[in-house]
């Protein structure tokens, strides 16, 4: 829910339309079903400079994504691509893991950093406060740091050498 809420707060559409619901077991999170284009190889999606899979990155980095595989890349017939399994996120420690490092260490587009800045003021309002019904107030400022972060350095994050830094198994 909460990948969904930064999602749709950056104007990028990188995560499926996300609803809370009710079910038999309590409330939980529904997800649009995204119809995938399977002619697309994932190994050569994930290793591309398709805009989407940059605007992921970012997307990942803000909300420390620790699981992005190449199956939870899911290109469209319309040539979007959409990122889905967003249960291993927002953790208080930095935790990025990711197939998707062909950026690492080089410029945001400006693009990035209109929607990084316009991210930070709405932390501090709507998306802040949306988000504090999902996830706790430290997780929640560290998500605004990692944002400042982004913008302080202006630059896509390195790998860490502190933690596995690509997914296992990557796909
Ligand atoms: N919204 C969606 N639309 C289309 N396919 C999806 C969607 N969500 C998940 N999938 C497919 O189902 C697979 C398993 O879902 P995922 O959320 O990764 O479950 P798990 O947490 O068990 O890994 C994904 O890798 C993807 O192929
Ligand atoms: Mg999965």
């Amino acid at each position: 829910m909460s990948a969904y809420l930064v999602s749709e707060a950056t104007g990028w559409d990188l995560v499926p339309p996300t609803v809370l619901r009710d079910g038999p077991f309590g409330t939980g999170m529904c997800q649009l079903w995204v119809d995938v284009d399977d002619t697309v190889d994932l190994q050569d999606l994930a290793h591309s400079d398709h805009p989407d899979i940059q605007r992921m990155c970012v997307l990942d980095a803000v909300i420390n994504n620790a699981d992005r595989k190449g199956g939870h890349l899911l290109p469209t017939p319309e040539g979007r691509v959409y990122g889905v399994d967003h249960g291993v996120c927002f953790s208080a420690d930095d935790k990025l893991r990711t197939l998707l490092w062909q950026w690492r260490g080089l410029p945001l587009t400006p693009e990035a950093v209109e929607v990084l800045q316009k991210l930070q003021a709405d932390l501090y309002g709507d998306l802040g406060a949306a988000l504090s019904g999902h996830l706790t107030r430290r997780e929640v400022r560290r998500t605004g740091q990692r944002v400042e972060q982004l913008l302080l350095t202006g630059l896509h994050p390195m790998p860490s050498e502190d933690w596995p830094a690509i997914p296992w198994p990557p796909f």
